[in-house]
């Protein structure tokens, strides 16, 4: 027996990187898996690779139409969502005098309201069924404490944790557990466009800060996209049945609360 044997899930932002990773681990553990990504082409690829148990979705978290359909879309083909991972997002950095008003609006719509009205649609739908079901929002270290160049990025990761405490408060009565999990540092494509703003902002050479922020992770490295998978996994799984609002740090020892 596999720990999400019979479960289906709807992972956003899984075209790449962690929710491709997750979508990985939740096949392996018995799982149906809907990839939605607003990257089509490499949905449907990474769905294809992993064989008939994922299927692909496009998706963009920032419009409402297209979250409902995805929703409808996934349930149609896969019978029903019993787990949803909010993990599409994007990045930004800029010295605080030179925060852009669109770049801001840009970042809360898709990570911030993206996160909510995803969670919303798949919410209405689980009560709707009424089997409960698991959410899990993708937090970051980056919403537990802030950063100089990163005010917006951490300022949307810090509303994931709020969100997640007053969403798992209020869906808990329908069997519905919210959680989140805040990674450290993982590399990866992300990263690398990170990497890249550091470079610009601190005048670091390209790969400079990547190699920094890996040494000074306690663990001795940055993450992996796997490194996160067991986390995810439990939070989907019957054993996280008494747990919710609660933010997980999987960041090998960068932050301790
Ligand atoms: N990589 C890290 O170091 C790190 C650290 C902490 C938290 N996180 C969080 O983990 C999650 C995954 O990160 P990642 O490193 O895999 O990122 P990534 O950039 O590699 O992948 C993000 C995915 O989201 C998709 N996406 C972007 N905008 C979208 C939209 N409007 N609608 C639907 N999909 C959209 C992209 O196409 C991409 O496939 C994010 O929430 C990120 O903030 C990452």
């Amino acid at each position: 027996m596999k720990r999400l044997d019979g479960k289906t899930a709807l992972i956003t932002g899984a075209a790449r990187g962690i929710g491709l990773a997750f979508a990985k681990a939740y096949v392996a553990e018995g799982a149906k898996v809907a990839i939605a990504d607003i990257d089509s082409a490499r949905a449907h690829q990474a769905a294809a690779d992993l064989g008939p148990a994922a299927i692909a979705v496009e998706m963009d978290v920032t419009r409402q139409e297209s979250i409902d359909m995805a929703v409808r879309e996934t349930v149609s083909q896969l019978g029903q969502i019993d787990i949803l991972i909010n993990n599409a997002a994007i990045f930004s950095a800029a010295p605080v005098v030179e925060i852009d008003r669109a770049d801001f609006a840009r970042v809360f719509d898709i990570n911030v309201a993206g996160t909510l009205f995803t969670l919303q649609a798949v919410a209405r739908h689980m009560i709707e069924r009424g089997g409960g079901g698991k959410i899990i929002n993708m937090a970051s270290q980056a919403g537990r404490r802030g950063e100089p160049l990163v005010a917006v990025y951490c300022a949307s990761k810090a509303a994931i944790i709020s969100l997640t405490q007053s969403a798992a408060l209020n869906l808990i009565e329908h069997g519905i557990n919210v959680n989140a999990i805040a990674p450290g540092v993982v590399d990866g494509e992300h990263w690398d466009g990170v990497d890249a703003f550091f470079a610009k902002y601190e005048k670091k050479a390209p790969g400079q800060k990547k190699k920094e922020v890996g040494e000074a992770v306690p663990f001795g490295r940055m993450g992996t996209a796997e490194d996160l998978t067991g986390m995810a996994v439990f939070l989907a799984s019957e054993d996280a049945n008494y747990i919710l609002a609660q933010t997980y740090n999987v960041d090998g020892g960068q932050w301790m609360s």
